[in-house]
């Protein structure tokens, strides 16, 4: 089967792409405002854009005509923190989605509020490792209507447990998760997951 993008179904428009690009690994993405209320909120377009320095990218859409909490923090306070997803938060991961503004994030979530080393933004204790991001550049990217965001990793915390002096990271004993659908998904150690949107 060919498809041009305009042939497409319409009931197929909106979610396609999440199935033919997979699969992704979700990071819980935690950011503070300028009063200071942590925000946390899921992203799977992001990825690894270099490696020295390690650099990223990490793509919004708008929520109607607005930018998304996260990217107007990340613009307001230039950091960042991605945490990444294991199997284990997959329910927090798929709640905190829902984005009400103007709570600390960290409470409504039950997560817990660590201190990053190297920038002033909180990562979530949880979390099996977390990339500190210092904002580099923002790419708005017509003609969709979404920006990505470029950043450079100044820090990373690794939770002992998973610290391998080979690799310094491992994945599959972290058991991440990845979206592999609109509502799919899949832990590294292979059991599949349907999360109904939130958002
Ligand atoms: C697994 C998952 C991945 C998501 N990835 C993205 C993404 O890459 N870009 C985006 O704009 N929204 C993404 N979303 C939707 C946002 O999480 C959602 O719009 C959220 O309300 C944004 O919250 P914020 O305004 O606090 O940043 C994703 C949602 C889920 C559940």
């Amino acid at each position: 089967m060919h498809l041009t993008t305009e042939q497409l179904p319409k009931n197929l428009r909106g979610t396609i792409w999440a199935c033919l690009i997979a699969p992704r690994p979700i990071a819980l993405i935690s950011t503070l405002d300028t009063q200071g209320v942590p925000n946390i909120a899921p992203y799977n377009s992001y990825s690894g854009l270099a490696n020295n320095p390690p650099l990223l990218g990490v793509s919004f859409s708008r929520r109607g005509d607005e930018e998304k909490t996260t990217l107007a923090n990340i613009k307001e306070t230039g950091v960042f923190v991605i945490n990444l997803v294991p199997r284990f938060l997959a329910d927090v991961m798929n709640t905190s989605a829902e984005g009400t503004d103007k709570e600390d994030d960290f409470k409504r979530l039950g997560l817990t509020r660590a201190e990053a080393g190297t920038i002033s933004c909180p990562r979530i204790g949880e979390s099996p490792a977390a990339l500190e991001c210092r904002l580099l550049n923002t790419v708005p990217l017509p003609p969709s209507r979404c920006e990505m965001v470029v950043a450079q990793i100044v820090g990373v915390t690794i939770r002992d447990e998973f610290y391998t002096p080979e690799n310094g990271f491992d994945p599959l004993a972290a058991d991440l998760l990845a979206s592999v659908g609109a509502e799919e998904y899949l832990s590294l150690n292979g059991e599949s997951l349907h999360l109904p949107k939130t958002w």
